[in-house]
Order: C-alpha cells, then sequence, then structure tokens
C-alpha cells in the first residue's frame, strides 16, 4: 500500500468510526445547517492550517477558460446560500458550486425534506431550493471579498427557478439570478434538472431549454462582452438518450461552455431492503444508487460533445471518481459522498485519482 493510500484510508477510517456515527444521530438537515455554521465561522489561521491535514488540491486544470487548482469540488446544494464558501478551497476542493440560488428569497418545501438510507449509502430530498436569494448570496460573497477571478479555487454559482414564478416566466427570472451574481461566479450553473421544483424539469425540453441559454450566453456577453461569465448546463440522469441528445446540441448550439452531469434521480433502483420504506419519500435520491446511473449519462454526453463535462451523482470513493475520468469528465463533484465520508473522500480523490490531460 503506497503512503497516500494509507493517509486516506486512515482520514477515512477516522471519519467513518469517530465522526459519522455522532453525525448520524441526528435529523439530516439539522446536522446539514449546523456542519456548515461551523465551517462558515472557522476563523482564517484554523482555514490556514487545514491544508496541512487534508492535502492542496492536485492535477490542475483549465476548462472552458477557466484555471482550477484541483478536480474535485462540492456540488449546489450543500453551500446553498454560500456562507461557508471561504472554507472548500482549504478543504482540498478545486473549486465550490454555490447555491442553487434563485433570484428571490424562499422557505423551500415543508420539513422534513431530507432523508438518510444509511444501508443504501444514499439521500432522498425535495428541499425545494431554499435559499435567502440571489441578493443576499451577492452579498455574502462581497463580505468575503469573493470576486470572479479572486479565489483561490473557482466558484460556481447555480442558478434556479423562483418557485411562485410560472415556468413560462422562467427566463426573466434566471436573468435576474444571472446579472446579480455574475460579478462573484466564475461560472454560473443553470440548473433545470432539480425534481423538487414543480416544472422545472421541462425547462430541459428542446425549445424552452434552447430560449433560455440563449437568452443567458446573451446576457452574460452583454454584461462583459470580453469575458462573459460561462454558462453550466445541469442535466437530470432521468432524461432518455434522444433528450440527452437534444439537450447536448441546445447547449453546442447556444453557447454553453459545459454540462453538468447529473443531478439527483426520481428513480429508485439499487435500494438495500432496509431503507424500503424511506425510499418511499418524495424526491431526488442521491449517492451510492445513482453511481451506474450518472456514469452512463456521462458516458453518453461525453460521446455526443466535445463540451467539458463535470460529474455529478454517486461519487462516492476515488475510484468513482476515477471511473468518471475514465468516461472523459474534466471535474468531478460530490455531495452524498461527502456527507458519507467527510472530507477524507476530498483527500483521496486529489490523491489517488488520474484524471487525463
Ligand atoms: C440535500 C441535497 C440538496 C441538493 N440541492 C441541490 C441544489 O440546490 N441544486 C442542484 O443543482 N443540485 C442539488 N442537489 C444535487 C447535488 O448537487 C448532486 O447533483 C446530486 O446529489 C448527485 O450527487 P451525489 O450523489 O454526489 O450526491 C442536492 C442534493 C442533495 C442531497
Amino acid at each position: 500500500m503506497s503512503w497516500d493510500e494509507l493517509y486516506v484510508r486512515t482520514l477515512l477510517g477516522g471519519y467513518r468510526t469517530l465522526v459519522r456515527p455522532v453525525l448520524f444521530r441526528m435529523d439530516p438537515e439539522h446536522i446539514h445547517e449546523w456542519m456548515i455554521k461551523v465551517l462558515a465561522a472557522l476563523p482564517a489561521p484554523v482555514r490556514a492550517t487545514i491544508p496541512v491535514f487534508l492535502g492542496k488540491p492536485q492535477h490542475a486544470v483549465s476548462v472552458a477558460g477557466i484555471d482550477f487548482p484541483g478536480r474535485v469540488g462540492i456540488a449546489a446544494g450543500l453551500d446553498k446560500d454560500a456562507t461557508a464558501a471561504r472554507v472548500w478551497a482549504p478543504l482540498g476542493c478545486g473549486f465550490a458550486e454555490l447555491g442553487t440560488v434563485t433570484a428571490q428569497a424562499q422557505p423551500g418545501n415543508d420539513k422534513p425534506r431530507s432523508f438518510r438510507l444509511v444501508s443504501s449509502k444514499a439521500l432522498i430530498n425535495r428541499m425545494g431550493f431554499n435559499n435567502p436569494g440571489a441578493a443576499q448570496v451577492a452579498q455574502t460573497l462581497a463580505s468575503y471579498g469573493m470576486f470572479r477571478g479572486t479565489n483561490p479555487a473557482p466558484i460556481g454559482i447555480s442558478i434556479g427557478k423562483t418557485k411562485i414564478v410560472p415556468v413560462a416566466e422562467a427566463i426573466p427570472d434566471y436573468l435576474t439570478s444571472l446579472r446579480t451574481l455574475a460579478p462573484y461566479a466564475d461560472y454560473i450553473a443553470v440548473n433545470v434538472s432539480s425534481p423538487n421544483t414543480p416544472g422545472l424539469r421541462q425547462l430541459q425540453e428542446h425549445s424552452q431549454l434552447e430560449a433560455l441559454i440563449a437568452a443567458l450566453t446573451a446576457e452574460a456577453k452583454t454584461l462583459n462582452p470580453t469575458h462573459p461569465v460561462p454558462i453550466f448546463v445541469k442535466l437530470a440522469p432521468d432524461l432518455s438518450d434522444a433528450e440527452i441528445d437534444a439537450a447536448v446540441a441546445v447547449c453546442e448550439n447556444q453557447g454553453a461552455a459545459g454540462i453538468i452531469a447529473t443531478n439527483t434521480t426520481i428513480t429508485r433502483e439499487n435500494i438495500d431492503p432496509a431503507d424500503e420504506l424511506k425510499a418511499l419519500e418524495t424526491g431526488g435520491l442521491s449517492g451510492a444508487p445513482l453511481t451506474a446511473l450518472a456514469l452512463a449519462v456521462v458516458e453518453k454526453v461525453v460521446a455526443r460533445t466535445n463540451l467539458p463535462v463535470m460529474a455529478s451523482g454517486g461519487i462516492m470513493t476515488p475510484s468513482d471518481a476515477q471511473a468518471m475520468f475514465d468516461a472523459g469528465a474534466q471535474l468531478v463533484q460530490i455531495f452524498t459522498g461527502f456527507i458519507f465520508n467527510g472530507p477524507a473522500l476530498i483527500a483521496g480523490i486529489n490523491r489517488l485519482t488520474h484524471p487525463a490531460g
């Protein structure tokens, strides 16, 4: 066993045996909020020492004109309010996707809305874009001095539709978020794939997606003609092959910078029998049951386009990340894997994977 493997195994073992059992005794949303509060409150000298223990991002790469110091980042939904934005780079992330943020502040769906399926290594959530709104997130990032191009690890900001805005009026709503957040974002992720906002996934349909991405890329150019903020589009894992083809074609034709594959699934495959009751909860399923499905979508997207792909979905181990790199993804995002394995997964992906290029 190499030194890197031993180091990652020790970190993972420590998290799984000492930290996770305590965290997993509490309600998933409650402990998540608490974790984000603790991370957000870490003072600068503490943040500066984290890399001594966890290591730095590795395998730097330039994608869509953005310099990423490492290939693994956190996925949207982990830091919805951007309050912990300063901690992701010290934790070893090569980038962080904040949000999803909507133009108007909104509370999200009724609680409980997040469920842990421990035996399946999975989560089900129907959060519904609870967030403080684009203006507040902009203010938070401004207060941290985190502007586009100034961050040690690039910041993506995921934008979505405000729930009370009808789908037919989605475009001006997304444009408001883009205008408000573009000064802070190294890239914008367009979320049209959450299953928890009624009608949102309709926006992946060809003509609707075309109008939305055309409007966003045009506005990005208006806001910054020489250096428009790159627009990534996040797709669902539940699209048919024909729908993937159509969505990818729109991304190419309308000037999107890349694709994020995938969001959570509404399917309920690969659930451990011990979690059958929880699997009945409405919402998006993430984690280990999604691994193969997300990988298959990444493979399909890579086969259809030269646009860069960020992989998200069921990356629970460094070898899951390696499979995404082998499939052609340039970058990987983690959420459920981070909840189940802690920062050790970031260190593991940094140290134990060998991305191409
Ligand atoms: C509690 C929770 C909240 C999420 N919120 C968002 C969100 O706001 N926007 C988004 O694009 N994806 C969201 N996601 C999806 C993740 O970003 C990710 O794409 C998905 O969970 C698959 O990755 P994973 O298996 O590593 O968790 C959320 C996932 C979870 C579990």
